[in-house]
């Protein structure tokens, strides 16, 4: 059997077409269907459709083989126990600070609002900055105007949802696309299905 951990969403979309590169199809859509777990066109291919958050924590305990994740939710997790041979250059955005536009600065220790504490702490320390970072799970940029923080750390595309809550970009913190992750002992134990599916995936890419 192989797993394949994917969030419903522009990732399940996004990824579709990769698949179907790979001879795989779903037999379900998850957007219309209450299952978690999907058949495919081979009995022996699952896809498992869990939050986004939580597809590297499938992957490295192994109850899914394969998986596809933002690298924003790749260095959260800090990638223990996962392979990412491919870049799948799918959900693009970048992972940037951002406050309200005209802010007044700010006396004293900053606090940070973010689902990418972790992200946001290295950052900031990075720089020799002391702050408070303080852990949402979503809506971060409420944050800003209803004085729980000063800054967010967040996901930016196009910049609207910033702009129409009075936000604005202010330090990227890098690029971000979506990765095929592994299973490392999976790597091992299933190598050819694996590395089969690696290499027609990326020659869908090219
Ligand atoms: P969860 O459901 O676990 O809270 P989520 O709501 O962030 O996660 P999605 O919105 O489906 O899940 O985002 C999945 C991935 O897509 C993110 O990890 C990020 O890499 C990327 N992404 C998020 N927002 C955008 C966007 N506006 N444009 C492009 N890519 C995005
Ligand atoms: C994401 C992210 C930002 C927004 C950025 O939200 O959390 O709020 O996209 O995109 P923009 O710069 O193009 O406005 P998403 O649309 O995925 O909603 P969700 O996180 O609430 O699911």
């Amino acid at each position: 059997m192989l797993k394949i951990a994917l969030s419903k969403g522009r990732i399940f979309k996004e990824t579709l077409p990769l698949l179907k590169a790979a001879g795989i199809e779903p037999l379900d859509d998850p957007e219309s269907s209450r299952k978690l777990i999907l058949n495919t066109n081979h009995e022996d291919v699952k896809l498992v459709i869990i939050r986004a958050t939580d597809v590297p924590t499938y992957v490295q305990f192994g109850a899914a083989d394969i998986g596809v994740a933002g690298k924003d939710v790749l260095m959260e997790h800090g990638g223990e126990g996962i392979y990412e041979p491919l870049d799948l250059g799918i959900a693009k955005c970048r992972l940037m600070t951002a406050g309200l536009v005209n802010a007044d600065p700010v006396n004293g220790r900053k606090r940070v609002a973010t689902k990418f504490v972790n992200v946001a702490r290295k950052y900031f320390e990075s720089r020799g900055e002391q702050v408070e970072v303080i852990k949402l799970y979503g809506s971060m940029e409420l944050g800003p105007i209803v004085g729980l923080s000063d800054l967010i750390v967040d996901v930016v595309d196009t910049g609207n949802t910033l702009k129409a809550n009075g936000l604005e970009p202010i330090d990227h913190i890098a690029d971000i696309s979506s990765r095929l992750i592994v299973n490392k002992a999976a790597m091992k134990m299933k190598h050819e299905r694996i590395q089969s599916l690696i290499d027609r995936i990326r020659g869908a890419l090219a």
